[in-house]
């Protein structure tokens, strides 16, 4: 069966395509290259032993993806990574996260609409919350008005792929909502490669652990939360690409009796920026050096899972503790600059 995995070179995307090959799906990726190397398919093929097609497209040209889908007839599940994701830059630069956020996912799934029984799944975030009024956060809570255009690309999204299963019974898709993805595969094979400084941050403290970053700056200290630094539900990234493969199977095997689900993807515990620091030094048996700075610009208090509904509903859980990820995270970072 042949999955097309869109972004399939980047972090959760090259992830989710080991996960998917280890069960046995043929997969195809599309990636433009913007943000990740090709590199990572040797990467992929030493953890599974086999090479994904790979085609380096631009989703956001409408000739192309109908090209596309007519050379491969035989797709019969789409996994839609292909974003920009950076908070900051998406405030700067707000057109540029339109385009890229949500033409391509509109061009994708218009050639959907000509297919029996297509499985769609989609990267949404927790960032649709806010900040939630109730914690942990269920997927009832209230989507608040976006603080960030990245933010506003992932409502929008979810409202775009809601509004096309409503016409397209055909169609079957599911949102999941990511809390904080981190760590890498246990291989060390793939990881965390962001280009330039890093903006999240477990790969900004791992590369001030290594020598690459003089410091970490740890945004704020005044939060109302135990230690005055902000929460957050961090996820080891297997986990989630895990998650993935299950919530694609719940489609294919029509196990749901609609056509559009949300799922929050997180651990369910929330640790602060300091807790991630002290997991560090532990593992790693060192002093992190870093100091505290005036919080982020639209930065939250606490955001962490209420993930019963994926636990009971897709029969998924995250295994991996905050150390274990942070400690993988560790690994690939002490492997990347080995190599370089
Ligand atoms: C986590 C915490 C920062 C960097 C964003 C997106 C989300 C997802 C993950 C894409 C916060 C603090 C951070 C640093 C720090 N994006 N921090 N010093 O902002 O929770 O989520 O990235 O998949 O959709 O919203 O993640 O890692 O940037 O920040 O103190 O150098 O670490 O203030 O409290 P965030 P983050």
């Amino acid at each position: 069966m042949k999955i097309l995995v869109t972004g399939g070179l980047g972090f959760i995307g090259s992830h989710t395509v080991v996960e998917l090959q280890s069960k046995g799906y043929d997969v195809i990726i599309i990636d433009n290259c913007s943000n990740a190397s090709p590199e990572v398919l040797k990467g992929i093929s030493a953890i599974s032993g086999k090479t994904p097609e790979f085609e380096n497209i631009d989703l956001r040209e409408k000739s192309t993806v109908k090209e596309f889908f007519s050379k491969y007839p035989d797709i019969e599940g789409v996994i839609h990574f292909a974003a920009s994701k950076a908070v900051g830059e998406s405030v700067e630069n707000p057109l540029l996260y339109y385009e890229n956020n949500l033409t391509p996912l509109i061009y994708v799934l218009q050639e959907l609409q000509y297919k029996k029984n297509v499985a769609f799944i989609f990267s949404s975030s927790c960032t649709v919350y806010g900040q939630a009024d109730e914690l942990p956060i269920t997927e009832n809570a209230p989507i608040k008005p976006a603080k960030s255009p990245y933010g506003n690309t992932k409502q929008i999204g979810e409202e775009i792929i809601r509004d096309a299963c409503n016409v397209q019974p055909q169609l079957k898709a599911i949102a999941l909502r990511y809390f904080n993805p981190i760590g890498s595969h246990p291989s060390t094979e793939i990881g965390e490669q962001p280009t330039g400084i890093p903006v999240n941050l477990v790969p900004y403290l791992t590369q001030t652990a290594i020598g690459l970053r003089k410091q970490l700056s740890v945004f704020g200290n005044d939060y109302p939360t135990h230690d005055g630094t902000a929460i957050r539900d961090y996820i080891h990234v297997v986990d989630l690409a895990k998650a993935h493969v299950v919530a694609l199977e719940r489609m294919l095997k029509n196990n749901s009796d609609t056509n559009y689900e949300v799922f929050n993807i997180g651990t369910g515990t929330g640790s602060s920026v300091l807790e991630v620091i002290r997991t560090f030094e532990k593992i790693s048996e060192s002093k992190l050096n870093y100091k505290t700075v005036p919080r982020r610009k639209g930065d939250v208090t606490a955001a962490y899972a209420d993930t019963k509904k994926a636990n009971k509903v897709l029969g998924w859980k995250a295994e991996s503790s905050l150390k274990e990820a942070i400690k993988s995270a560790w690994k690939w970072e002490q492997k990347l600059r080995k190599k370089v």
